[in-house]
């Protein structure tokens, strides 16, 4: 970001960049988790629920590269350590059920996940709220990204719901 661009956001920009590298760590496990579990599934629901988590697993992408350019608008840098990625992470894993047949137990570990990303970008989004005047361009990034986890959080379910049933 430019001088005058940086210079306009009132809010610590460090702790700011600390809360920001955190979700940027929390997208990419999540792409990676829900990549992971498209392949690993089995039966006869599972191209549904395959494609809903391919669909899913590239808006994580979408956060994971927004984050991105937010933190280099911020004068910070991503997080370029893996190891450090998971270390700085609000979420840190996604448990799968070891049977591939079991949609139910993947479904309930996904929807769990989205449940943790909706913690942090809600707790995030009231701590840029309280100086929206002072960093607009973070608030509406953090806003836009906690309603997509909503959305996720909402399709895991109901896939969850109709296994049910
Ligand atoms: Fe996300
Ligand atoms: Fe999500």
């Amino acid at each position: 970001m430019g001088k005058k661009g940086r210079e306009i956001v009132g809010v610590d920009i460090k702790e700011l960049l600390k809360d920001l590298n955190s979700a940027y760590a929390d997208e990419w496990i999540a792409f990676f988790y829900y990549n992971w579990a498209a392949d690993f599934i089995e039966g006869p629901d599972y191209p549904t629920v395959a494609s809903e988590l391919d669909r899913i697993a590239k808006d994580e992408f979408e956060h994971m590269s927004e984050l991105a350019d937010r933190i280099f608008e911020l004068g910070g840098e991503p997080e370029r350590d893996l190891e450090d990625l998971q270390k700085i992470a609000n979420c840190k894993k996604v448990v799968f059920p070891k049977n591939e047949r079991d949609l139910e137990g993947v479904l309930n570990a996904v929807a769990e996940a989205e449940g943790c990303a909706i913690d942090v970008y809600n707790k995030l989004l009231k701590k840029v709220a309280a100086c929206y005047d002072k960093d607009v361009r973070t608030f509406h990034l953090i806003e836009h990204i906690l309603s997509e986890e909503i959305q996720h959080e909402e399709a895991f379910e109901n896939l969850l719901e109709k296994k049910r049933k």
